[in-house]
């Protein structure tokens, strides 16, 4: 497979950290003591890495990150697998998009993260390893990650599960995970991490069992980045900061576009976590959407003793958001 080129570069990085941070133009260009011209010149592609800097400590991003990501000089490399998993890079419209297939070496069990928008790759590994599909998890249910789930259902006999705050309608027939469910597949473990905020019920998957431990993170992370959220971006921020970041050093992360990549490169390099991250000069109070999700981790836990979220199939924000286009 050709090298997946890095999803977004700097200037998406920085409109999405304006964008998700409620920064106007005007506002950034006078807190980093700016011209609005070079602002404009910046936002247009311009590496100037002075000013990069002083918009970076301005969007609560890293300088020496987002200063690596404008130079181009960082690529992620993660371990092969030697067996039980499988990545597939699929083109959706304009872009590409990722999904994944895990299993068993011993019992063949096996489990389809995101669809992608092409199977073919897909099933001819199935059938190569003679598995057997228990699951096809969805991270979430942008059409971009769902789209071949029609063509999987008529190969394969599997359950497809949703987490139980996305919307049901989007993938009808789906049953519903919540918040820190397992699903297992002979020895291996998949824990569902709570990572909202691209989308109400956008889950990580955690994988324990294989070579090295992974997580399937859907648009919660790219490598350099992040995915987009028009409502609840400091949610999303948040969430994958506290259930990716604390996970092993070594986990290796699957992110729904852009390349595969490490715990550890993205601790470095991720302009949204890199260590040097600086606090913002001043904060924004958060506008009433940004509080609906955090009330609704307050309900009490259901029935079955986990941690309850929005009914099922009622969403508690506003969906269908990916940034340039759709992540
Ligand atoms: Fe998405």
């Amino acid at each position: 497979m050709p090298l997946i080129p890095i999803e977004d570069n700097f200037t998406d990085v920085i409109a999405k950290a304006q964008r998700g941070y409620g920064v106007s133009d005007a506002e950034l260009a006078s807190r980093a003591e700016i011209t609005a011209e070079a602002l404009a010149a910046v936002k247009g592609g311009e590496a100037n890495l002075p000013v990069l800097r002083r918009l970076a400590r301005h969007l609560q991003l890293s300088p020496d990150a987002l200063e690596i990501l404008a130079k181009k000089t960082a690529y992620p490399r993660a371990p092969v697998f030697p067996r039980g998993f499988a990545f597939f890079n699929t083109r959706h419209e304009d872009m590409t998009v990722n999904n994944y297939l895990v299993w068993d070496n011993k019992t063949r069990e096996a489990a389809i993260i995101d669809t992608g928008a092409d199977a073919d790759e897909l099933l001819e590994v199935i059938d190569t390893h003679k598995l057997r599909v228990k699951h096809v998890l969805l991270t979430h249910a942008h059409e971009d990650h769902v789209a071949a789930l029609p063509r999987i259902l008529a190969a394969t006999r599997a359950d497809v599960w949703l987490h139980e705050r996305e919307p049901a309608a989007a993938v009808p027939g789906a049953r519903l995970f919540g918040d820190n469910d397992y699903f297992h597949l002979g020895v291996i473990a998949i824990k569902c991490l709570p990572t909202w905020g691209h989308t109400p019920g956008q889950t990580t998957f955690y994988v324990q069992g294989l070579s090295w431990p992974l997580a399937l993170c859907g648009d919660s992370l790219f490598s350099a980045s992040v995915g987009g959220s028009p409502t609840h971006f400091r949610e999303q921020v948040k969430n994958t900061r506290a259930r990716i970041f604390s996970l092993p050093k070594d986990t290796v992360i699957g992110p729904g576009h852009g390349p595969l990549t490490t715990l550890a490169h993205e601790r470095k390099y991720n302009p949204f976590f890199a260590p040097d991250r600086l606090a913002p000069v001043e904060e924004k109070k958060p506008a009433a959407s940004d509080e609906a999700p955090a009330a609704a981790e307050k309900r009490p836990a259901r029935a079955a003793g986990k941690p309850a979220g929005p009914r099922p199939g009622k969403p508690s924000g506003p969906l269908g958001f990916h940034g340039r286009r759709k992540r």
